[in-house]
């Protein structure tokens, strides 16, 4: 049985940076079944957002684990997404589909329990359901205040769908809005800063030598920065965490 970890007190900022890509998703896990036990202690439902792309698949087989499996009590467990691209949920590129592979089916979280964002659908219409759903998860909280929010970080310094030169980064007021990327070509349904910056534990999860540069110019940057999206996020009552492995923690 892994020892808890102590109960959430005042926000943190912390800067974590472990031996390599399995110890740093261990530490994910382990802030992740914390804030399931902080949620239970103070609230009841677990709320939880993740984010897509390759790297929370680390996350994910780990929760999945025997060693974790009885830490989070995913029958309660309320799961929604950061942000996901405009294409249908059995797409290689969804993240719905990540997660549902590596994390949903094998805890089987039960589907009433997901809520997915829609990429399938025209991307306007999609974001403002993803609103309708969070309006009614979270209501009258506003901004809604996740338990966990699992972040990424790109190359460019982008987080969630929130890459530099987009429209979603002015976002003040939407909780969830459909935002095109002109560097990709495409259009990606995305949690906005104000929701992010509501989370009660925001982690960043980033491994391997390529992540170095942006891990360094964001945590160096002497104020927020909307050419490095990722330096947007400061929850304003929560904790931020990065968690990185040696290889993208080399430049600090
Ligand atoms: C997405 C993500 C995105 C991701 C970064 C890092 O939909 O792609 O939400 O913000 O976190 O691009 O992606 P990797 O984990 O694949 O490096």
């Amino acid at each position: 049985m892994r020892e808890e970890l102590p109960p959430e007190g005042p926000p943190r900022f912390e800067i974590r940076v472990l031996p390599d890509s399995s110890e740093a998703a261990e530490a994910a896990a382990r802030e992740l079944v914390a804030a399931f036990s902080d949620s239970r202690a103070d609230h009841g439902t677990f709320r939880v957002a993740f984010s897509g792309g390759s790297t929370p698949r680390l996350l994910f087989d780990r929760l999945a684990q025997d060693a974790f499996r009885p830490l989070v009590d995913w029958a309660r467990a309320r799961v929604f997404f950061v942000d996901e691209r405009c294409v249908p949920p059995g797409d290689g590129r969804s993240n719905y589909r990540l997660a549902k592979d590596h994390l949903l089916d094998p805890l089987r979280v039960p589907p009433e329990n997901v809520f997915r964002m829609r990429g399938e659908e025209e991307p306007h219409r999609a974001a403002e359901e993803y609103e309708a759903a969070l309006e009614r998860e979270f209501e009258p909280e506003s901004p809604p205040r996740f338990d966990y929010v699992l972040l990424g970080l790109g190359t460019d310094g982008h987080t969630a769908s929130l890459f530099p030169g987009t429209g979603a980064l002015e976002e003040t007021s939407r909780r969830a809005v459909e935002n095109y990327v002109p560097k990709l070509a495409e259009w990606r349904l995305t949690l906005t800063l104000p929701v992010l910056n509501a989370g009660r534990r925001v982690v960043f999860l980033v491994t391997g030598e390529e992540k170095r540069d942006a891990v360094s110019a964001v945590l160096h940057a002497d104020s927020p920065t909307a050419s490095l999206p990722a330096s947007l996020v400061r929850p304003e009552r929560g904790s931020l965490i990065w968690i990185l492995d040696e290889a993208a923690g080399s430049g600090l």
